[in-house]
């Protein structure tokens, strides 16, 4: 009932050679039963998006202002990405939250600009190590969930990451059991707020260190719809298999 997805953070990776990656994606999966989203960096977006034309492959920003427009030195508006071709963007990634010190209330409201750009807006949560240990992560993602997410949310304009924070670039990976439980959490907070119709229709990915050589025992995990993929999503010789293993999954 969820369409897959399977979604590349090329965080601050790639230069106009690099898009020769996204060709040879295209070359490989033509006509994929799932959908791929590549966020490049943003001064790659609209050349992103003439390399993927009329290709199944779709492209994003990796974060986005509050405001449409306005004096913010240096930073793009959900509106600004649109323009340029995306059709999604990431808001709330970790690596934002911490080194950006970007709050969830800041997060919601980036959120909704998407929303109201017409972006679908990829919201990432997730617990640190700390909070892991101290058995705080479904309270930690309880708090996220209800202040990141914007009312303006349906199924067509959002998509929930969990990405555990000491997973990401770590090499490090939840058990499958640990994985499941938070997705199974998130799902029941959605249908609570939102309703089964709009939480039913919500992808749910899992994000950090998804791997080609982990992807499919990931992939089987009830719950999980997809995944947000950093490090291996930069070669398309990585980020292919785990396209493959989504398929298979579908
Ligand atoms: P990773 O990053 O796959 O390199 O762990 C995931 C992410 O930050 O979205």
């Amino acid at each position: 009932m969820r369409r897959k997805l399977v979604a590349g953070n090329w965080k601050m990776h790639g230069l106009q050679a690099d898009l020769a990656q996204l060709t040879a994606l295209n070359a490989t999966h033509p006509a994929p039963a799932i959908d791929i989203l590549i966020c490049p960096p943003a001064t790659l977006i609209t050349a992103a998006c003439a390399t993927c034309e009329g290709s199944a492959m779709q492209i994003g920003g990796q974060d986005c202002h509050a405001r449409a427009s306005g004096a913010f030195t240096g930073d793009l508006s959900a509106l600004m990405l649109k323009d340029a071709g995306a059709s999604a963007v990431i808001v709330g990634h970790s690596e934002r939250r911490e080194a950006h010190e970007e709050s969830s209330e800041i997060v919601r409201a980036k959120a909704k600009a998407a929303h109201a750009a017409g972006l679908t807006a990829i919201i990432c949560l997730g617990e640190s190590l700390a909070q892991r240990e101290a058995a705080n992560t479904l309270d930690i993602i309880a708090g996220q969930l209800s202040l990141s997410v914007p009312d303006s949310a349906a199924a067509a304009n959002t998509v929930i990451a969990y990405e555990p924070c000491w997973a990401i670039g770590s090499g490090l990976t939840p058990s499958p059991e640990q994985i499941g439980e938070v997705h199974d959490f998130i799902r029941a907070r959605l249908t609570t707020r939102f309703g089964a119709a709009q939480a039913d229709g919500m992808r749910l990915l899992y994000g950090g260190s998804v791997k080609p050589g982990n992807a499919a025992e990931i992939f089987a995990i009830p719950d999980v719809d997809g995944a947000l993929v950093g490090g291996a999503s930069l070669k398309a010789d990585d980020f292919s298999p785990i396209i493959n293993a989504l398929e298979s999954a579908a």
